[in-house]
């Protein structure tokens, strides 16, 4: 079988650690897909900076003239942000390639765009990375639960403001010193205002609101808070009532089903609750469907190899699908519920 080819855009601590496995585990992932994968181009801002691990003549400034090439199979974007990232995930469709991507402000913003694209030239859209981590919820929900109904997804879905909230609460460490320490641990955005403002968030909880519900919802429509109005003093006497603080993302249906709703704010959480031992970085996800019931997804929701592993599998499913011809769920059947600006509370 001829090898199947791979363009990395974007080589920071995610992007890095993909191809390092992509490398280490080489035999693996062609057992599990079926044929060989290659790394044929890794798109840079800095070419000139020493990559360890990575063959220097796949190093390329220019992301366009890689996704442009076509004979690439898979375009793995892990650059973040609007543009470029948009424009090169559209190109790759149109050059044949399928995507695999982590960026969730993208996905929040435009996904329909991007998966009106991926269906126009036939090609996949995956973005497990997207949403918290390494933890499987983008594919749980498109694909696992799409015989049931989802009613409601609530959960932790930004490993910094957790870790900082966890922080402040359990060593009484202040706001500032907490930001610093998840930045060095590689949790925080690079703006780590969308973190503590709670972009971040809510860029997930449109995501998992489009998905569990079968409709759009775009950033913009989720309702809004970060932590940083949150003083160590909030949290002192949230304590003294038996509660903890965390920062919540709320994707509900409304109970006339005619519309959902998305939300992120701070809220107390009972000691005894589930959520209330998600600790550190780690992220936490409630799903509740009409069949199912609660289920509940717990895991490193940021950090570098934990979303390296989650774009790893979809890329293991694009290329098995790539070598099956055959593509994966698209949004062809979505519903469009509207979003209502802040449902039921
Ligand atoms: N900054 C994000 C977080 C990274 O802290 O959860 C993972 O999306």
């Amino acid at each position: 079988t001829r090898p199947l080819k791979v363009a990395l855009l974007g080589c920071g601590v995610v992007g890095t650690e993909v191809a390092r496995i992509m490398t280490t585990h080489a035999d693996d992932l062609a057992a599990r897909i079926g044929a060989p994968v290659e790394l044929a181009g890794v798109a840079v801002r800095r070419p000139s900076k020493v990559r360890e691990g990575i063959d220097p003549s796949l190093i390329t400034s220019d992301a366009t003239a890689l996704v442009k090439r076509g004979d690439i199979d898979v375009v793995v974007e892990v650059i973040g942000g609007i543009e470029p990232a948009r424009t090169l995930i559209t190109t790759a469709f149109e050059h044949g390639a399928g995507v695999v991507s982590a960026n969730k402000a993208l996905l929040a913003e435009d996904g329909s765009a991007l998966h009106a694209a991926a269906e126009k030239y036939g090609r996949d859209l995956y973005y497990e990375a997207a949403v918290a981590g390494a933890i499987p919820l983008v594919r749980p929900l498109r694909e696992s639960l799409a015989g049931d109904k989802v009613n409601r997804v609530l959960g932790i879905v930004n490993g910094t403001t957790n870790f900082i909230l966890d922080k402040m609460d359990t060593s009484g460490a202040g706001y500032s010193e907490a930001l610093d320490e998840a930045t060095a641990l590689g949790y925080a955005e690079a703006d780590p205002t969308a973190d503590v403002e709670g972009f971040d968030a809510a860029a997930k909880a449109a995501i998992l609101a489009g998905i569990a519900f079968h409709t759009r919802v775009k950033i913009g429509e989720v309702h809004r808070e970060g932590i940083t109005e949150v003083t160590a003093a909030d949290i002192a006497s949230a304590r003294r009532m038996g509660c903890t603080v965390k920062l919540l993302a709320i994707c509900e249906r409304a109970a006339d089903g005619r519309s959902v709703t998305a939300r992120v704010h701070p809220a107390m959480i009972p000691l005894s609750h589930p959520l209330a031992s998600v600790r550190e970085a780690y992220n936490a996800v409630f799903v509740e469907a009409e069949a199912a019931g609660q289920l509940m997804f717990y895991g490193p929701g940021a950090g570098g190899s934990p979303t390296a592993s989650a774009v790893l599998g979809d890329l293991v499913a694009v290329c098995r699908n790539i070598v099956g011809a055959t593509t994966g769920p698209g949004e062809s059947a979505y519903t469009r519920l509207p979003v209502s600006p802040m449902g039921d509370v």
